[in-house]
């Protein structure tokens, strides 16, 4: 197998690449003056098998273009197969047509991605809420794999609170929040969120947090507000620390510093919005599951 990446999967392909032994190869891209992207691969791939990393993280319709050109150039190169390798995968919140005329993004990024030539994908911690699993979306299989042990123990190692109890923001972070509280063996509480527009939700629930721990545990942080209102609720029903536990930390509009001086202690997540390497890293998960295959 070989591994190649787009310009927000380099960091982990390479780590995998690394980890594995497998070579590495760096396309060439540019980008016209009019803002088309070009992207050659420049090595034989005739008969591989070719992984391709791309995290579709801050600039996601860019980021999947330049996925699709790369995997039509090695399916028009000659390879054999190819399994997209993309940690975070944008666009899964839009599952359902919320109002007349919208678009159902969760289905349609898929298409997108499989049309381009991709036999396989891998994915971590997808969002599925209103669909239960990528083969809800997907028709070429897919894997998805949870970072959420990785994260765990790395909460166990840091804050090592026995004491702490596992919140949940929403419904649909409860799949993630029981996962954690199995492995913290700690209690387990998922609120309810009402989204009053892009950057503003309430939370509701009626929790005993009086002098306890608590860990927020959810996929995706953005601009924040969902956990800052979390914080702030749990600081007023007297949870003496507040950590959150997130697998893609894409923290737009200063949103780590707002919700650390909303009273959040630590934020542990994972590097599957690139530029987020200080964190636990997800390589290890990929590797093991690219193995295997
Ligand atoms: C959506 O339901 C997700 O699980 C997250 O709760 C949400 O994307 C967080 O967004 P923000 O940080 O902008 O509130």
């Amino acid at each position: 197998m070989l591994i190649t990446f787009g310009s927000a999967g380099e960091v982990l392909a390479r780590s995998v690449a690394g980890t594995l032994g497998l070579p590495l190869l760096e396309p060439n891209r540019r980008v016209f003056p009019d803002g088309e992207q070009y992207i050659r691969v420049g090595s034989d791939v005739r008969g591989q098998d070719v992984a391709v990393f791309q995290s579709l993280a801050y600039d996601p319709d860019r980021l999947l273009i330049e996925y699709t050109l790369l995997v039509d150039a090695l399916r028009g190169g000659g390879a054999r197969s190819v399994v997209g390798v993309i940690p975070y995968l944008a666009y899964a919140r839009q599952d359902s047509v919320f109002d007349p005329n919208e678009p159902v993004s969760a289905k349609l990024i898929p298409r997108i991605i499989e049309s381009a030539g991709t036999d396989r994908l891998i994915t971590i911690d997808m969002h599925l809420h209103r669909f239960k699993s990528p083969s809800d979306v997907f028709t070429v299989p897919a894997l998805n794999l949870s970072a959420m042990p990785i994260l765990a123990e790395q909460y166990r190692k840091l804050v090592h609170s026995s004491a702490a109890t596992v919140v949940g923001p929403d419904l649909e972070s409860g799949q993630w929040a029981r996962v954690v509280a199995g492995l913290l063996d700690a209690p387990c509480m998922v609120l309810e969120k009402e989204r009053l527009g892009d950057r503003d939700v309430r939370i509701r629930g009626e929790l005993p947090l009086k002098g306890k721990a608590a860990l927020v545990v959810d996929d995706i942080v953005s601009t924040g507000k969902t956990m800052i209102e979390v914080i702030r609720w749990l600081k007023q029903e007297g949870a003496n620390r507040i950590d959150a536990l997130v697998t893609h930390a894409l923290l737009v509009e200063e949103a780590e510093e707002k919700m650390k001086n909303a009273g959040l202690d630590e934020l542990i997540c994972s590097d599957t919005v690139p530029g987020r390497q200080g964190t636990v890293s997800v390589a290890s998960i990929i590797a093991r599951a690219l193995k295997k295959s």
